[in-house]
């Protein structure tokens, strides 16, 4: 008797073509895929000839959780990660109190234990002070260094301190890469001398191209400088792409989120503080050139760098709304209705969001649909366009800055360690995911 036999799937393989096959999974596992299996199984799904995917890895959220459980918490960020197919996320540090060392690290590791739908990694933020536990906590995915400032108050952008943690320790450092002092110098001038309200807009000329390169190219140079492994998170620009086409060694990957890849500045006329993030949106030209980077694989994966704040804070004047936009939710949606538009394959999408992530953060066994890796899967309808609505979105946050935008792609079920945890439109309550585990990372191996 097995857990859980699906059949008539279409199933995703290694290579990136779909095969129909049935699927059985056991102790968390996909124990067999064959043209037909007949055999007994606690729970039997129909697929229907719908794709059977991997289970998205989100390398990038921030699910608020302690400090700001208005905005989201772990077990509604991740009833909304699995509604949108995603199976496993690592989670940022710039919570209240922040992750900045063991004991944060456990009290997140244990509330996500009972309360996380889907696997969870966290990262460790790194502040002025605290070497340390930046490279004893575990397990963590990564440390996380905030070079320019953003939502808390995670900093750090001083020369000997970057060193410092740039030269020990051999554990991945992910960085958000905007430059400080550039952003201080143009919020004071862009925002001085004016009576009138100051347009959300603004922000993107305030942390412009050039603040996103200064940090991207100085993180650069640390991590050539000390052998580093680095991840650069939310590449967000051309400036960026073109400088990493020529400058990226095997030791450094990187990602973009579906943000800057289907917004654009010109979405602040409707979106108005809905658009802002950091780093910001670009020109409606930009995203080409992060597509491009994208297909000659100077762009390793997608996160959606998750950010939830609630409309009611949104609805501040700038400066004082807050920077970040939900996401984990329709980041697989977004990608699979690009591929029917023709814009990427499916083989793609399994690398970028999938494979590429794992292979990033050193998680194994996951990110392939192959018998002996674990049951995390995605059964999603490319046939049926779905609306984006603030109202049926999972996230706490309620909002989203895709709403209205006609999407396919959506998970009919999603599996988690081998077990339903989302069944058309409904959370299957009591099923929780497990810590993931991280073996160094071999993107370029
Ligand atoms: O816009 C953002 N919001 N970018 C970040 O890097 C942080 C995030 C947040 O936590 O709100």
């Amino acid at each position: 008797m097995f857990d859980l036999l699906i059949h008539n799937a279409k199933v995703l393989t290694i290579d990136g073509e779909t095969v129909d096959s049935d699927v059985v999974c056991h102790n968390g596992r996909i124990e067999k895929i064959a043209d037909r299996v007949d055999a007994n199984a606690t729970e039997i799904i129909d697929a229907d000839g719908h794709l059977l995917m991997p289970g998205v890895i989100d390398p990038q959220v921030h699910f608020r959780e302690p400090g700001a459980p208005h905005k989201e918490d772990i077990n509604s960020g991740s009833r909304a990660a699995v509604r949108g197919g995603v199976t496993s996320f690592l989670e940022m540090p710039n919570c209240n109190p922040p992750t900045i060392g063991q004991e944060q690290l456990n009290w997140k590791i244990a509330r996500a234990s009972h309360s996380s739908f889907a696997n969870f990694g966290f990262f460790i933020g790194a502040t002025k002070e605290n070497l340390k536990e930046l490279n004893d906590a575990n397990p963590v995915c990564g440390i996380k260094i905030f070079m320019g400032s953003s939502t808390g108050n995670l900093l750090v952008d001083d020369q000997q301190i970057l060193d410092k943690i740039f030269s020990t320790g051999a554990r991945l450092i992910a960085v958000h890469a905007e430059d400080e002092s550039r952003i201080q110098k143009r919020h004071a001038q862009l925002t001085q001398n004016t009576s009138a309200d100051i347009p959300y807009e603004r922000h993107s000329e305030i942390r412009d191209a050039k603040t996103a390169l200064i940090a991207t190219q100085r993180a650069v140079d640390l991590s050539n400088k000390y052998g580093r492994r680095l991840h650069i998170l939310h590449l967000s620009t051309a400036e960026e792409v073109n400088f990493l086409r020529n400058n990226k060694s095997a030791h450094i990957s990187c990602e973009v989120v579906p943000n800057h890849l289907f917004l654009s500045t010109d979405d602040y006329a409707s979106l108005g503080a809905k658009a802002q993030m950091n780093p910001p949106l670009r020109d409606v030209n930009n995203s080409q050139h992060l597509w491009r980077g994208l297909y000659d694989n100077v762009i390793d994966i997608i996160a959606t760098d998750h950010a939830p704040h609630t409309v009611d804070e949104k609805s501040k004047p700038y400066p004082n709304s807050p920077s970040g936009t939900p996401g984990v939710e329709t980041s697989l949606p977004l990608m699979l209705t690009a591929m029917v538009a023709g814009q990427c394959t499916l083989k793609q999408i399994q690398e970028w969001m999938c494979t590429g992530p794992a292979k990033v953060y050193g998680i194994q066994k996951k990110g392939l649909l192959t018998e002996g890796y674990d049951a995390d899967l995605a059964l999603v309808d490319i046939r049926a366009f779905q609306t984006v609505k603030d109202s049926e979105v999972f996230s706490r946050a309620g909002w989203s800055p895709f709403a209205g935008m006609r999407l396919t792609g959506w998970p009919i079920y999603t599996i988690v360690n081998g077990r339903v945890v989302f069944d058309h439109g409904v959370i299957r309550e009591g099923v929780f995911g497990q810590p993931l585990s991280f073996h160094g990372s071999d993107i370029h191996d």
